[in-house]
């Protein structure tokens, strides 16, 4: 039996027993609304932090490619980057400007300048001019020139040099084909420098492909050593020899630059003391790379990974 104000006390506490649950289940649609919320943000959080750590990866990735190619700046780039502005109009000493300034914006100190007198950073030979042309402000790059490019920069304390010969505009195909020549020869010769070779194999590369040709291989000037100086031992000569040469061993550093003449082998040295031009004033093409000797193929230094340029 219930008196009236049992019952009130029971309904009493009947209503805080619902009011009591009703609170702790509001209490839990709060907690699970929270946890809902929470792993719904926690699932975006998640999705998000997936996202962007791919992209932090990804441009971890693009950075490292950069940080790889300024740190292999002793690398042609630069002549690759001179060779898409040659323009016929533009002179000999615009090439050196933009040269030198490539060279210096990249962090790298132009080694040609000054070196034994020389007094620009890209040696710029125009048709008949083999070699070592100087740069000036009266000489106009015309369509159909031959150019011969030679540049090279001291980066962490060691040297590069590389050259390239380009044919600007339309030309004449004998040209187009010497300077293709020339560019097979340097290739054809480093496939003979490997460690435990000899040196005079890469000269013998050379002039068993040259030859047949009919071109000059010039045999005044020569290839070198290369490293903590521009010109170093032993001397890489870009034809016969009837020494071996020296043994190569890995880690040498060398540059192999074939000068190849439309002509005859003969040259000539100008009153400037610098300029070196075909004795019978035909068309001269140069290309030269630095490169590691290593077990297998030489590796490239003046060469962006991969290319063939
Ligand atoms: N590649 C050229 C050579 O080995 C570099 C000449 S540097 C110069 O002869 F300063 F002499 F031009
Ligand atoms: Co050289």
């Amino acid at each position: 039996m219930t008196t009236g104000s049992e019952n009130e006390l029971f309904l009493y506490s009947g209503g805080k027993f619902e009011r009591y649950w009703a609170r702790i289940w509001s209490g839990t649609r709060t907690s699970l609304l929270l946890a809902l919320i929470v792993s719904v943000s926690d699932c975006v959080l998640g999705i998000t932090v997936g996202v962007l750590w791919g992209y932090v990866r990804k441009l971890n990735n693009i950075l490292t490619e950069v940080y790889n190619i300024l740190d292999n700046i002793p690398r042609t780039i630069i002549l690759i980057l001179i060779s898409y502005l040659l323009r016929p109009g533009m002179t000999t000493k615009d090439i050196d400007r933009i040269g030198e300034k490539t060279i210096r914006k990249l962090g790298g100190v132009p080694n040609f300048l000054h070196y034994n007198g020389y007094p620009a950073s890209v040696c710029v030979s125009v048709n008949e001019e083999v070699v070592h042309g100087i740069p000036t402000d009266k000489r106009f790059i015309e369509e159909g020139d031959l150019v011969s490019l030679d540049t090279g920069l001291i980066y962490k304390g060691y040297h590069s040099d590389a050259a390239r010969s380009y044919v600007v505009g339309q030309g004449d195909p004998e040209k187009v084909k010497l300077v293709e020549a020339t560019k097979e020869a340097f290739f054809r010769g480093i496939a003979a420098a490997t460690d435990g070779g000899h040196l005079h194999d890469i000269g013998i590369a050379i002039a068993d492909y040259i030859e047949p040709l009919g071109y000059g291989i010039v045999e005044d000037l020569v290839g070198h050593g290369i490293g903590r100086h521009l010109h170093e031992d032993p001397e890489v000569p870009n034809f016969r020899q009837r020494s071996r040469g020296i043994r190569l061993r890995k880690g040498m550093t060398l540059a192999v630059e074939p000068m190849i003449n439309l002509g005859n082998w003969q040259v000539d040295f100008m009153d400037d003391d610098w300029t070196v031009v075909t004795r019978d004033r035909k068309p001269s093409a140069h290309y030269e790379n630095t490169i590691l000797i290593t077990d297998g193929a030489p590796e490239i230094l003046s060469l962006p990974g991969g290319l063939r340029s």
